[in-house]
């Protein structure tokens, strides 16, 4: 969620900070906040919006010195103003904060009692309050940090400035990341890598529990327990050039343009050259035992789970449950005595799947990520991972990491079939070579963005839009409605074909779209039943389907986005292309802000 960036160095680092703010607006972007410490003590500055209205306050008001720390918000307690912007200040400490402090109501009221004033309606200030009163009762710059984070309740990541002189950051992590990175005469904190890449490749990861006093040129890292680590210094995998928008207009954009590249990359990882057989090396003991497998994620990457489902089942013949991260973590469910649990997340940093996966950690569950951040806190806590290669993703709405969890999760139930004896050696190459085409199919998918601009006013005019897949495109139709939900803002639902008689029918009325998710399977002629129920009833139908499927559609769509014939598995991974093109130029047509939609951040650090 919000995202934090600090420099301690042997030169200026306001410009810094600020570059590492626009490379975490992708986490929040409610106001933007910069303090350093000068010879006038702890000096700062704070903006409502995008961090471009930092910048301009700084332009007209400059401030810069050797330490400091920035933020970008997504605001959780307190509206989103320039009162609330971080970082917040008590006396000689300024404080950044992601997360949630859970008992900051009864630490404020102590602060009060005690006289404090308090100036924002956030959770974050307390922080400040406390390791301000803690000095003033004779500690230490870092014991009165470190006793004020031990009464913190919640998911924090925190980086502070202590002492109107001090040229050192404090940060501490519990539940939200934070790495600190190595430079040459400077040193960095931040929520990720990826906002440090420009400074350092080296960098640290801070563990659970994990604080860290940072100066010029070290860093001393606590545990929990508060004993002296030593964590290990890793190279960051993270690219600074693949986080460019290049000739692009949005992340977006680009993101769904790198999807045949992306692909190709992941298959390349779990396809064994010489035998064009699955390869999923440590994980595939797990998968070949397990008497059930569950399937845990939030958002776009429960979509890419509840895809898998068909797949396993189909292939594998192995029980899939499939479940929403938040209600999972909550709902005391029955795990599997002999099975595995699959956590899939973009960003592996997702607050409900990190604790619905140190649930199963506790119950002796095995744990497999399928994750596109190899450094993330899933990452390193699953048992074993299964990478998406897609490469930094910065728009808010997923695409090409969607499709690199498919292809992944494709890759992973042929695996699973094969290694059970459910698939001969043959049958798995055929369907093995099926997913090597998949870059082609898709950079033929892409061929059907002009198709996909012209139908993109007949959206944005709507009053909402209905998706409806059977089968494998059933969890699509879900994506297609989220992703157009979430750049547009306009209304849009995701059904089970045959599950509207049974209710969503009634929505439909004269001119309403009903995109409709069919390439030629063998329930087609089912969903075009349900097409002709919908166009009977007025709907303007779009269909998405392919060469073979294109016929049973006939006159009955309005539109008809035709496919390349897919075969195997590629059925519902090339789908999504159109289904993100038809948002992507709804939200083009409204002129909503396609990378950074309201309300919403990238990586959703809080529960
Ligand atoms: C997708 O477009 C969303 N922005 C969102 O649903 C996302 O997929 C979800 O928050 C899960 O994120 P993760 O993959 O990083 O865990």
């Amino acid at each position: 969620m919000c995202g934090i960036v600090g420099i301690v160095s042997d030169k200026p680092v306001s410009t810094r900070l600020m570059e590492g703010l626009r490379r975490l607006e992708y986490r929040g972007y409610d106001s933007a906040g910069i303090a350093v410490v000068n010879g006038r003590g702890i000096v700062r500055r704070r903006a409502p919006g995008k961090v471009l209205n930092l910048q301009n306050l700084l332009d007209g008001a400059p401030i810069d010195g050797n330490c400091g720390i920035a933020h970008t918000r997504w605001a959780t307690h307190g509206r989103p103003n320039e009162q609330n912007a971080h970082p917040h200040q008590a006396g000689n400490v300024a404080i950044v904060h992601n997360g949630i402090i859970e008992n900051f109501k009864s630490l404020r009221q102590e602060m009060a009692n005690k006289g404090r004033v308090f100036a924002t309606e956030t959770d974050t200030e307390v922080i400040a309050h406390l390791i301000q009163d803690n000095m003033d009762e004779g500690l230490s710059g870092e014991d009165a940090f470190l006793a004020a984070v031990e009464r913190l309740e919640g998911a924090y990541a925190v980086a502070a400035l202590v002492g109107e002189a001090n040229q050192t950051l404090y940060a501490a992590r519990h539940g939200s990341p934070l790495v600190v990175g190595f430079g040459k005469g400077e040193m960095f904190v931040g929520s990720d890598a990826f906002a440090l890449a420009p400074f350092t490749k080296r960098v640290l990861y801070l563990e659970e529990g994990d604080s860290a006093v940072v100066e010029i040129d070290s860093v001393r890292v606590r545990d929990e327990e508060g004993a002296s680590v030593n964590r290990e210094i890793l190279t960051a995998s993270i690219s600074t050039v693949m986080a460019e928008k290049g000739n692009y207009r949005h992340f977006m954009e680009k993101e769904i343009h790198e999807q045949p590249e992306a692909l190709a990359r992941t298959m390349a990882a779990y396809i064994d050259p010489e035998t064009d057989l699955p390869a999923l090396g440590e994980t595939a003991p797990l998968l070949k035992n397990a008497d059930r497998l569950i399937a845990i994620a939030c958002g776009t990457a429960f979509y890419a789970a509840s895809v898998g489902k068909y797949w396993f089942e189909a292939l594998a013949g192995v029980h899939v449950e499939t479940d929403i991260a938040s209600e999972f973590r909550y709902r005391t469910p029955a795990l599997p005595q002999n099975g595995a649990a699959l956590f899939i997340s973009q960003s592996g940093e997702t607050a409900d799947t990190l604790a619905a996966m140190r649930y199963c950690n506790r119950a002796k569950v095995d744990t497999i990520g399928v994750l596109n951040t190899p450094e993330s806190s899933i990452a390193r806590e699953t048992k074993t991972n299964l990478r998406t290669m897609a490469g930094p993703e910065i728009g808010v709405a997923s695409t090409k990491a969607f499709t690199a969890q498919l292809a992944v999760l494709a890759m992973t139930a042929i695996g699973t079939a094969s290694l059970r004896g459910r698939l001969s050696e043959a049958e798995t190459q055929e369907h093995i070579r099926a997913l090597q085409a998949l870059p082609e199919l898709v950079q033929k998918a892409l061929a059907t963005k002009a198709q996909c601009q012209a139908i993109a006013p007949i959206l944005a005019k709507a009053k909402q839009t209905i998706f409806l897949g059977r089968g494998g495109y059933y969890p699509l139709a879900l994506e297609g409605a989220l992703k157009l939900k979430e750049i547009t803002y306009l209304a849009a639902e995701g059904y089970a074909a045959g599950e509207l008689k049974h209710g969503p029918i009634a929505l439909i009325e004269e001119g309403t779209p009903v995109v409709v998710i069919a390439p030629n399977d063998p329930l087609i002629e089912k969903t075009v039943s349900n097409v002709e129920e919908v166009a009977a009833r007025g709907a303007k139908v779009i269909a998405i389907t392919d060469e073979a499927g294109a016929e049973s559609f006939d006159t009955r769509a309005e539109h008809t986005i035709i496919l390349p014939n897919l075969p195997g598995l590629t059925g519902p991974i090339v789908s999504a292309i159109p289904l993100q093109l038809l948002a992507y130029y709804t939200a083009l047509e409204l002129g909503t802000n396609l990378d950074q939609p309201r309300n919403l951040a990238k990586s959703v650090t809080v529960e």
